[in-house]
């Protein structure tokens, strides 16, 4: 979908219209006919927010409202799903162009509309041969709208599109040695970007317990994958690590997953893809922050030689591990890219995984679960950030009493508490055992991938979480004053 800004013309339409106007306008003079008014201010009454269609052979005019009186995140929320609705019905119609203007919007209201639009209109239709009916032309009225800040967003929302796809993949053409080999070729492309693909030997001299452990049922070698982006004009002296879970695929392993509680795992690698391109998106639109990402990839499966329930390991920082379970993999290729991450010096350490079922069942599908170690200012930032964006956090206790769940007879600490209380609390408890240095998790289980539509966020991988944390980058600055 292409934006582009140009003068618009009422009476003289060279394509379809949608028209935005907000509801403290909704009775100011509106350039439409005596006609269209009085049919516009009868459906108003029925229903505030009705998309209402006037017929402007050959075009249309798809009006609007939008209630600019609500606080301001609920009210661009709705900006988003109104054009998501509205990209539905001009799919439907076939209309692959469409101008966007408005009355009484201002520039922050007509980007969320435009996101909302952007983001619906995304389809993963590379194996389609019937293909859906998407937009490829948006033209907006030039005078709301700058230059600036509109191709910044663009660039971000085309990350979007990007990490989309890549969570999107089925594993058998995506897997962890060709995921490594498209972030190199991403991160040379965009020029700015270091990026080291550690390969089996590697990770096997630097001991990686987790990670060789999970991979070890896979006929795919593992990748450990180190993304760094250090501009010169950077507000930070040490880099902020973000950590992604990297598991191109989760049969479970040994543990199995039953019926089709395996449907959807090629998407287990949401939290590495989302990770990479937040970094990426910073480093196309030069913000000046020092990033750096850890990525570790591969799947788990049950190959011969896989590992199983009872194995010890010895992760990569020392610490050994009990495995109760194989499906708890997301923690031990985790920790050793936390732990490894950790001895980078970061001034903070970020991580977004798809861990645990159990934080689905207690957010449902329209919250992050969210903990945080001695992070307090940039914690309460990124909330902040989150309800600004409406990708929300919803915080968990992360007192050291859950600690007890994960005590092993044999080792340092099991994988994972078999009485499957405090599911998502004991995992990021797992993980914060890794991190000695302000420590944010983020298990993203509920948000990054929908069975069914959602709004803008569409159906399938969401995007989501990506427009926080760049959202968060952007005003990270404040923290630090
Ligand atoms: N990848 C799953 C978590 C998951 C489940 C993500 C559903 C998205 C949707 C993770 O590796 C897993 O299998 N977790 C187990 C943990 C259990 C064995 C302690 C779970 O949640 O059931
Ligand atoms: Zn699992
Ligand atoms: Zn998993």
């Amino acid at each position: 979908m292409n934006i582009t800004l140009e003068k618009i013309n009422y009476s003289d339409l060279d394509s379809s219209l949608v028209f935005l106007y907000g509801s403290e306008v909704a009775n100011r003079a509106l350039p439409f006919k005596r006609d269209e008014l009085a049919y516009l201010e009868s459906r108003r009454k029925e229903d505030a927010s009705a998309l209402v269609v006037f017929n402007r052979l050959p075009h249309k005019i798809y009006v609007q409202n939008f209630d600019s009186d609500l606080p301001n995140a609920e009210s661009l929320e709705k900006l988003r799903r109104a054009a998501a609705d509205i990209q539905l019905i001009l799919s439907k119609e076939k209309i692959e162009t469409i101008a966007v203007t408005g009355e009484g919007i201002i520039p922050e209201e007509l980007v969320a509309f435009l996101e909302g639009l952007h983001m619906a209109n995304y389809r993963f239709d590379k194996y389609k041969t019937k293909k859906d009916s998407v937009l490829t032309k948006v033209v907006v009225e030039r005078h709301i709208l700058d230059e600036s800040s509109l191709s910044e967003n663009v660039r971000l929302w085309r990350r979007i599109d990007i990490c989309r796809d890549w969570i999107n993949e089925p594993v058998m053409y995506l897997n962890a040695p060709k995921f490594a080999d498209m972030l190199s070729a991403e991160a040379a492309r965009i020029g700015n970007v270091k990026c080291t693909v550690m390969g089996q030997k590697k990770i096997e001299s630097l001991k990686m317990g987790g990670l060789l452990a999970v991979n070890r049922g896979s006929d795919d070698e593992a990748r450990f994958v180190v993304l760094e982006y250090k501009p010169n004009d950077r507000i930070n002296k040490r880099p902020v690590a973000l950590v992604g879970k990297g598991v191109m695929y989760d049969t479970g392993g040994l543990n199995i997953k039953p019926g089709d509680y395996m449907v959807e795992m090629k998407s287990d690698m949401a939290g590495a893809a989302t990770m990479a391109s937040v970094l990426f998106a910073a480093a196309e639109n030069g913000l000046p922050i020092h990033l750096m990402a850890f990525l570790p990839l591969t799947d788990n499966r049950p190959g011969k030689n896989a590992y199983a329930a009872d194995d010890i390991l010895t992760m990569y920082d020392g610490t050994t591990v009990e495995i109760t379970n194989t499906d708890a993999e997301g923690r031990l290729i985790l920790a050793d890219a936390i732990a490894y991450a950790d001895g980078q010096d970061p001034e903070l350490i970020i991580d977004a995984a798809t861990l645990t079922g159990a934080a689905v069942r207690a957010l449902g599908t329209i919250a992050i679960a969210a903990m945080h170690q001695d992070a307090d200012g940039p914690f309460r930032l990124l909330s902040i950030v989150g309800n600004q964006v409406y990708e929300r956090l919803a915080e968990f206790p992360f007192w050291k009493e859950y600690d007890e769940l994960l005590k092993s007879e044999v080792a340092d600490l099991i994988n994972c508490n078999l009485h499957a209380n405090a599911g998502t609390i004991t995992a990021g408890r797992f993980l914060a055992h890794f991190a000695h240095h302000p420590y944010i998790h983020l298990d993203i289980a509920g948000v990054a991938y929908y069975g069914k539509r959602e709004g803008f966020y569409g159906i399938g991988a969401s995007g989501a979480v990506l427009r926080l944390l760049y959202a968060f980058f952007q005003t990270y600055e404040a923290t630090r004053k």
